[in-house]
């Protein structure tokens, strides 16, 4: 018989399930901190996922990529698919919300000096996994064919062109045969998911490798996994995250049922009139100094100064206070950014296409 997950009682339907399939396998040494909150995050952006799959099955039943029907088959979702408005706005928020436990779960991570050796390659994996869920935000938004999804359009071509030969399949010039909307939700709907669970069981295999990381104590270092081996079950854990997950379904909702996911009127390709989703904010005034240039540098340096974090906090030391100087620049980072995003946030929507 497949061997029993740490502390678990050899009984009836778990018994019958792991002796066929192996799950026990699967089951990581679990500290009693990795039991708390924060250290959830990443678990609950999962719960995110597996929500965003479910609905966009859905939603793709009644959704047509070409652009002379796209915007009219949103309509049809929101008024006549059964639930459909319900399940958009579902499918919407829980978008949102993935992107913000994504992003709590970095600073997580980056606060308790869980990316220090031997994690460096799953703090990278990590941000790929930033990278791809922004991705799938930016497809989802041209899908609805609005206003605000042409001219998001217009920059994901605009941006293609600036990166030149690499840039191609962003632009209209890749193909005649098929609309460039048609290729982005197929982006959406397979290339991303693909490189999404790739991804995630990649990580998923690295922190089953390394374990958790220690408890971010004033005396705590990073290194190979110590004593730190599992003093909780690993099925508490798992059920403390579905519990967690409902949770999320639970906000997602509520949030669906008070604040339906909003459309605008069709496109009209040449006006500049909408302002870019929250999360990219903080790019959008980069724009107005450096044109649609802005958007690709801030991303790059964004992304860059993420991916120097374990390359630049090479001290051994675990606790945010043996590690000042990392946290107070990370700190500025955040402040940095949240600052740039409430000022787009604030100010009137510009030109900023070359077009
Ligand atoms: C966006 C999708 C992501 C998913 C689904 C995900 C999932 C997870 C899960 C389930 C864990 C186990 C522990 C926990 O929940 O904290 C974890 C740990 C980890 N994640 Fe993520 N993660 C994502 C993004 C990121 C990002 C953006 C980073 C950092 C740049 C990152 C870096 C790490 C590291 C280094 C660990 C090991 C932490 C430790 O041992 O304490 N992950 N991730």
């Amino acid at each position: 018989m497949a061997a029993q997950p740490e502390g678990q009682s050899n009984t009836g339907f778990w018994r019958v399930l792991d002796e066929r399939l192996g799950l026990s396998g699967l089951a990581y040494p679990v500290p009693e901190h990795a039991n708390t909150l924060p250290y959830f995050l990443g678990g609950i952006t999962l719960a995110g996922f597996v929500i965003l799959v479910a609905t966009g099955v859905l939603l793709a039943q009644f959704y047509h990529p070409h652009p002379a029907n796209a915007h009219d088959s949103v309509i049809y979702i929101v008024t006549e698919a059964p639930f459909g408005d319900f399940i958009r706005s579902l499918h919407f928020w829980a978008a949102n919300l993935v992107v913000i436990t994504a992003v709590l779960h970095l600073i997580r991570v980056f606060v308790s000096g869980s990316f220090k050796r031997p994690r460096e390659v799953n703090w990278l994996v990590g941000l790929s996994l930033l990278g791809l869920t922004l991705g799938f935000v930016f497809t989802g938004t041209v899908l609805k064919w609005d206003q605000e999804s042409v001219e998001a359009l217009a920059h994901n071509r605009e941006i293609g062109e600036l990166l030149g030969s690499f840039g191609t399949w962003f632009t209209n010039e890749f193909t005649r045969s098929v609309p460039l909307l048609t290729r982005l939700y197929l982006g959406h709907v397979s290339l991303l998911p693909v490189l999404l669970i790739l991804l995630v069981l990649f990580h998923l295999y690295l922190i089953k490798l390394h374990g958790i990381s220690p408890k971010a104590t004033v005396d705590a270092t990073s290194g190979p996994p110590t004593a730190e081996k599992g003093s909780s079950r690993f099925i508490t854990h798992l059920r403390r995250l579905i519990g967690y997950g409902f949770l999320l379904l639970s906000v997602d909702g509520a949030l669906a049922l008070l604040l339906p996911a909003p459309l605008g009127q069709a496109g009209v390709p040449g006006a500049e009139v909408t302002k870019p989703p929250w999360m990219f904010l903080p790019l959008y005034p980069l724009e107005d100094v450096l044109g649609i240039r802005g958007l690709l540098l801030g991303s790059i340096v964004l992304f860059g100064l993420l991916a120097l974090v374990p390359f630049v906090d090479r001290s051994r030391w675990l606790s945010p206070r043996r590690r000042r100087w990392i946290i107070i620049a990370g700190g500025i980072l955040l402040v940095l950014l949240i600052i740039l995003a409430v000022f787009a946030w604030l100010s009137r929507p510009a030109a900023h296409l070359m077009e």
